[in-house]
């Protein structure tokens, strides 16, 4: 599933300083394969300008009430061909001018004519937020279904700090996927767990790996793009977990901390996924003071950590298990057996080499199997694009 291609999207923009951070979301959109057409307001051009908006869209800006184009009008045009319309950054007086239907530009007319998805992301002084009035605005577009994100705390343009700065880009790109992507998985509660696990040696020092939780949070953003209710076990990540309503993280450090919190949601998920990189051992005891450097040579003792995704194969009634395999050799072979060996309804299997680290990359490919053996083989892409493939097979074999 390819949420943003072929779909076409149509960026408002007011007039407020975060109007030069719209540019970078025209890019992102554009890059995810969508068509923009952006509908500045008069304000918003004394922030940004037409040409770069038009450069960075591929496409001829909406600016003018009375605009067309071989005689068709503007805005009623792009009404009907558009998908979504987001507002970035949505001031207090666009806002105001949403709520009670005022018409006076091409993006509110556009707006008008529209009966689609629509998102907003508020930009202003932290008391223009709060003002009375404009919660009451925000009020009425909530309850006609405008979706809203932000705005956060930070920065503002007058210098100060507090509420009121625009949603980062990436937030309000990460929303518009979920606005665009079907809901195939609602209604399902799904556990994935990711990222390394830690296991200390004493104060200072612990065993772990490469394991940078990119491929798990893939999986947890495209189930919740997909309307499923996520419940994200990780360890420590490089990357920071998603803020959608629908995903819901546990931080943890160890294998056992991992297993305790699995076995607390499993009853109530109907999809597990396992794609942590669970160390193998820990040492068999954890020194409470710093292990001093004294001997030339020294020695470890390990003792086995418990295997989470047997622990679930073994459950009765057992959520759908989808289990993954980091190998360095005989990747058919050796992850068919974790497969049959583990009970997994589906396997992804990784091939690791010097080529293709996976660990800590921004791609993947991967080999899916089930318990009779291969059945995809999922070419090498973005973590997020495999994510979405992978949850194309396990939606057709999930029964719910
Ligand atoms: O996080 P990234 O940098 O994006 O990298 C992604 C990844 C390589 C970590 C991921 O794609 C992946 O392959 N995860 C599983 C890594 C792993 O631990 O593989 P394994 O072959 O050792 O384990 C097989 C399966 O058993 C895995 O589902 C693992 O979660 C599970 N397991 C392993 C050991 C253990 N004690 N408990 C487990 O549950």
């Amino acid at each position: 599933m390819k949420q943003a291609a072929a779909k076409h999207i149509t960026i408002g923009i007011g007039g407020g300083i975060s109007a030069y951070r719209t540019l970078e979301l025209i890019r992102l959109l554009k890059k995810s394969g969508a068509s923009v057409t952006v509908a500045p307001t008069k304000a918003a051009l004394h922030f940004v300008t037409e040409l770069s908006l038009e450069t960075l869209s591929q496409s001829a800006c909406l600016c003018h009430p009375l605009q067309t184009n071989n005689g068709q009008i503007s805005h009623i045009e792009e009404a009907y061909r558009t998908d979504l319309i987001v507002i970035a950054p949505a001031t207090c007086d666009l806002i105001a001018k949403m709520a009670h239907g005022f018409a006076d530009e091409i993006l509110l007319q556009t707006l008008l004519s529209f009966q689609g998805p629509v998102l907003i992301a508020p930009a202003m002084e932290t008391h223009m937020w709060q003002h009375p009035a404009t919660q009451a605005n925000i009020e009425i577009l909530r309850n006609r279904g405008i979706q809203i994100i932000g705005p956060d705390s930070g920065d503002l343009a007058s210098g100060r700090q507090g509420l009121g700065r625009m949603a980062s880009v990436d937030a309000i790109f990460e929303h518009i996927l979920a606005m665009l992507t079907p809901k195939d998985l609602a209604g399902i509660q799904a556990l994935v767990t990711a990222g390394p696990t830690i296991e200390s040696l004493d104060p200072i020092r612990f065993l772990s790996n490469h394991s940078s939780g990119k491929m798990g949070v893939a999986l947890a953003k495209a189930l919740a793009q997909r309307g499923a209710m996520v419940h994200l076990v990780h360890g420590p990540m490089s990357v920071t977990p998603p803020r959608l309503a629908n995903i819901r993280t546990y931080p943890i450090r160890s294998a056992n901390d991992m297993l305790g919190q699995v076995l607390e949601l499993v009853d109530h998920v109907q999809l597990a996924i396992c794609c942590a990189a669970v160390a193998d051992y820990r040492p068999t005891q954890v020194v409470q003071e710093k292990i001093k450097k004294s001997q030339e040579n020294t020695t470890l003792a390990l003792v086995k950590n418990p295997d989470i995704l047997r622990t679930l194969g073994q459950l009765s009634p057992k959520p759908f298990l989808v289990g993954f395999a980091a190998e360095t050799s005989d990747l058919e072979k050796n992850a068919w057996q974790k497969c049959l060996e583990k009970s997994c309804d589906l396997l992804c299997a990784n091939l690791i080499t010097k080529a293709n680290p996976v660990f800590g990359a921004d791609e993947n490919q991967i080999l899916v199997f089930d318990q009779n053996g291969l059945i995809l083989h999922i070419e090498n892409q973005s973590k997020d694009r495999v994510a979405h493939l992978i949850l194309d097979t396990v939606r057709q074999r999930l029964v719910f």
